[in-house]
Order: structure tokens, then sequence, then C-alpha cells
């Protein structure tokens, strides 16, 4: 989408997305129309409604290139063609053209780092070392013990390395054996890339997620994998080539960010992304040797440093990413809220914390309902391949089937990957047919259909604070102060532009809380949204109920 013309009213450094919300739709599990029991491209084009109608303006896609579907898509065998499963190149254009009559842009998800062991690239490379393919890849030769050339490991398990008896080389997959990563060193491989991602911008997309994009600078032989010597010289290199000359939003998927590193990427001077996921909220709650597979407490003091650090770090430049989830991550329900005693309450409550901090937020697929983790009991309920490779690996090293499956319940992907639920029909309205993993058993009450016929639903307050982000800039634009830092149940924080103070209570205990003010905060205001009562005039005692959460907007003296 081109919004170069929208983009001219604009001040200097302010841009359309952001004002956007944005929401990520895993097409597998969102909704199938042919009763395959697969989610599918006009099962998203037969739901635009519902999305115009939470107000959202972009989607992001996670991908649907064709794919042998080792890893759900994110091993792509052609960038150029469509999945038969999700559909056709036509139906796609259909969804861009319906999409936009809306007002809602299309964001791409670009895998770059690997490719499917099925793509043409990897199938010739695979020939040998005198194939012009052979350095689309990263081959080396074995290591003095005849094992691998060394010791960098795959994120699903086991070595980095696999072995092609064809040649005797090794070749890398920091991924599945089956995602071989691409040699960003290679020239051809960039001019490659950078003619797919034309090709698509062409059609008309309004923006890319960029998968694992820190990792495309690897110097392998040092075992450096993120943040590589050449990483912002290829996304500078990119976006000269590609997307520079189009107005879209473009984020970058980094496990590695840092604020430091934030600013290179999304710097206004920097010519490289419009913004990154970051995820330190997300892995300081992992265990440091088993990582999310035993997650640690939650604390909220923690929580609050993270986000308040991020708030600050790109206050004047740079621009956040706002997520508590997505197809990889755990419900946020579940994880940050309280899904079985307060799901309503701790829903929202996220709901209003996140998307009144500086950033363009992000919904995942049935947040907006309140969609939580799945009570799967056994390992075949499962089916992401991360999940399956951990669970043979950790049971192998002695740890019971039951306490890998108490781990998974709260970390696995497939927590984010059960189907969406749209109504109380039979696996939740997503199918006719059977669907490819089950639906949660809470659809009955979870569904779409139910919350939006509920004027107090979850989804009317995501309805309400993506509209809210709409009329008051200064949630866009207000700057952001935290306060009461050491409170371990409270989150509070106030938002500044001109005139306007935004203020924002919020209590993550499942329990009510006494706060007390500092004293300039206590003011009459308006409240804009609440998830009990609204509250008009903060005192500098306020007594907050189990999850509640409420902003008020006050107007201050000169
Ligand atoms: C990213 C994706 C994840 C995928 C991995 C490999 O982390 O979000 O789903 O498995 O990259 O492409
Ligand atoms: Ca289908």
């Amino acid at each position: 989408m081109n919004r170069a013309s929208e983009q001219e009213a604009l001040p200097a450094g302010r841009k359309w997305w952001h004002v956007s919300t944005v929401y990520q739709i895993y097409p597998r599990s969102f909704c199938d129309s042919n009763g395959d029991g697969i989610g599918d491209i006009a099962g998203i084009t037969s739901k635009l409604g519902y999305l115009k109608s939470l107000g959202i303006d972009l989607i992001w896609l996670s991908p649907i290139y064709r794919s042998p579907m080792d890893d759900n898509g994110y091993d792509i065998s052609d960038y150029q063609d469509i999945a038969p499963e999700f559909g056709t190149l036509a139906d796609f254009d259909h969804l861009v053209v319906e999409a936009r009559r809306r007002g809602i842009g299309i964001m791409l998800d670009l895998v770059v780092n690997h490719t499917s062991d099925e793509h043409p690239w990897f199938l010739e490379s695979r020939k040998g070392p005198g194939n012009p393919f052979r350095d689309f890849y990263i081959w080396r030769r074995p290591g003095p013990d005849g094992g691998p050339p060394n010791d960098l490991m795959s994120s699903f398990g086991g070595p980095a390395w696999t072995l092609d008896p064809l040649s005797g080389e090794y070749y890398l997959h920091l991924f599945s054996r089956r995602q071989p990563d691409l040699n960003w060193e290679n020239p051809a491989v960039r001019r490659e890339i950078y003619k797919m991602m034309n090709w698509w911008l062409e059609r008309g997309i309004a923006g890319f997620r960029m998968d694992v994009i820190d990792y495309i600078g690897k110097q392998v032989d040092q075992g450096l994998v993120k943040d590589g010597p050449r990483l912002h010289e290829y996304l500078q290199e990119m976006n000269r080539r590609t997307f520079g000359r189009h107005d879209i939003l473009t984020v970058g998927e980094c496990w590695s960010a840092t604020p430091g590193s934030a600013l290179l990427y999304s710097g206004r001077d920097r010519s490289e992304l419009s913004m990154v996921f970051q995820f330190e909220h997300v892995t300081q709650q992992w265990d440091e040797i088993y990582g999310k597979w035993r997650p640690k407490a939650f604390d909220l003091v923690k929580l609050k440093s993270v986000l308040s650090k991020w708030q600050y770090a790109l206050s004047e430049d740079g621009w956040n990413s706002l997520f508590w989830g997505n197809h990889d991550l755990p419900r946020a329900v579940s994880q940050y809220g309280d899904a079985a005693g307060y799901h309503s309450q701790s829903a929202k409550m996220l709901a209003t914390v996140l998307h009144l901090m500086k950033g363009t937020p992000f919904i995942y697929q049935g947040e907006e309902i309140g969609m939580t983790n799945v009570p799967f009991t056994t390992i075949d309920q499962y089916r992401d391949i991360e999940t399956l490779n951990m669970h043979r690996l950790h049971v192998e090293a002695g740890l019971s089937p039951e306490d890998f499956i108490k781990g998974a319940n709260q970390s696995a992907r497939d927590n984010a990957r059960t189907p969406m639920q749209w109504n109380a029909a039979a696996h939740g309205g997503f199918t006719k047919g059977v669907p490819w993993i089950e639906v949660n058993p809470n659809y009955a009450t979870v569904n779409a259909e139910a919350a939006m016929t509920d004027e107090r639903s979850i989804w009317n307050h995501y309805r309400k604070l993506i509209a809210l982000r709409k009329t008051h800039p200064v949630i866009v634009y207000g700057l952001y102060q935290s306060w009461l830092d050491q409170h371990p149940d409270a989150f509070v924080y106030s938002r500044a532009l001109d005139r306007d103070r935004l203020v924002v209570i919020a209590n993550f205990a499942p329990h009510k809380v006494q706060l007390t003010l500092p004293r300039e905060l206590a003011n009459p205001g308006t409240c804009l949204i609440w998830n009990y009562e609204p509250v008009d005039t903060l005192g500098e005692n306020v007594d907050l109920k189990p999850y509640e959460a409420f902003a008020i907007l006050c107007e201050m003296r000169e």
C-alpha cells in the first residue's frame, strides 16, 4: 500500500504506522473455508469484516508461501507462490484488494535467513562444490574428528550442522535440518532476495515482518550468529534496493536486540527498519538452564523495569513495537494474567497497559477474545516441530514425560496455534472438517461471536483501545514516565503531550491493592478506559480491585 500522499500531511518524523494497530494472523489456524481442516486465504478474506469492526489497520500474515510445512511455512520452497493448502496467488491478490477496500494493509512474513531444503536453490546447491548455487548456502568440511565443523546448536535442538553424504560436507541449519541457512555473504543471494521482495512490493503489500533478521550477518566460523558485523550493512542495502522507495512498515524479529541495537535498526537516520520486536520481557522469565520449558515465577517489578527501559531508550529516536504474544509465545492471558480466576479482568488489564504505552501495538489472533493456553495432556496432541524435538531430547535425557507436558502447557508454541474460536459450533466454527490441531476445549464460552454481542467483553475493550489511539495524540506521542517502580503488584505510568497528561494504573495481582500515588498524579480528569467502573478523580489513595486497570486523561494547568 502506498501511503505517500497521506504521509506528506504529517509533521516531520511522524509516520502513518505510529497510529496503527497490527493484527497477526497465523493462516493455518485462523479460518478454514473448504473443510480440509487447514485455515486458508479465502478464510481470512471472509473475516475481513470482523477485523474491520475491531478497527485494526494492518494484518501481519505468517508465511503463506509454498512450503513442505516442516515448520508450518517458515520453511519456504518457493518465495513467489502460495502454498496450495492456503490457496493461490489470485486468492492472495483478492485478499490485498479486499483488505485495502476496508483500509487494511497486508504485511508479509519475510523468511530469508533460511529456505526449505526443497527450495530449488538448495536442490542445486546440494549437487556439490562445483554447482553455481553451492555458495547460496553454508557448507563446511567435517571437523578434525569427522564430526560437525563446530558446536553451533539448532534452536530446535541438536547440532546446527547436518552431513550431506553426497559431497561429504556439512550444511548449516540454525533451525530444523529441513531449513538450511542462506549465505548472505554471497551477493547473488542478496540480489535474488531483493528481486523477490520487489516482486511482492509491486503486488501492493503494506509491510514486511522479518523473521530472525538479526541472524543474517552471522559469522559461522567464529561461532557468531546474532548481530554479525555486516548485519546493518545488509539491512541498509536491502532498504536501498527494495522498500526504501515504498512507504511501508518493516519490523525485524530480533531476539538479541538491546535498546542500543534497536536504535541502529530503527533510528531515523539509519535507513534500516521501522522497528524491531525485542524479547527481553519474554526471556527474563526463562530459566537459566531449561529456558522456557521451566519458566520462572512471574515478577512484575522486573517486567516493569524491562518495559520502562525500552520506553525511555526509544523516546527520542527509534520506535517500539508493543506485544504480549505471537505464534511462538504462550497466550498472554495465561502467561501474565489469570485465565482461570479473572479471565476477562486480567485480559483487559493487560491490553490497557500495553496499548497505552508508546509504540505500535500488535495483537495476536484470538488475544482480543482472551484465548488461553491449551490443556493438552499427551505429546500426540502437539504438532510443533520444536516441541516434538525437545520432547524427544528431554525425555532421552531423563525428564519425565509428565514434567515435559507441564512445561509445554505453559510454554509450547502450540498454545498460540490452536484454531481461532469463532463461535460455539463444533471446533469453534474454525472448520467443517477435522482441524489439523485440536481446538481449545473452552471454545463454547471463549469465542468471537459471544464476545461481539457482549458490550463488556474483552473484544469490545480492545476495540475501544484501538479507537482511542486514533483520537488521542497523547497515546501515540506522549512522553512516558513510570511511577512506583518497586511496587510488587501495581503498574503505574503516565504519558504527557502538550497539556494532556494520561495516567495509567493497573493491578497485576488477583487480590485487592492499595496505592499511595505521588501528589502530582492526583488530579481530576476523564476516564478513557476501565475494566470495572470508570474512575474520574484520582486521589492520593487508590484502592484497586483484582486486576483492575484504568486510564485517566487530565488537563494540566500551565
Ligand atoms: C522465527 C519464527 C518461528 C520460526 C523460526 C524459524 O522465530 O517466528 O516461528 O520457527 O523463526 O523460521
Ligand atoms: Ca482449508
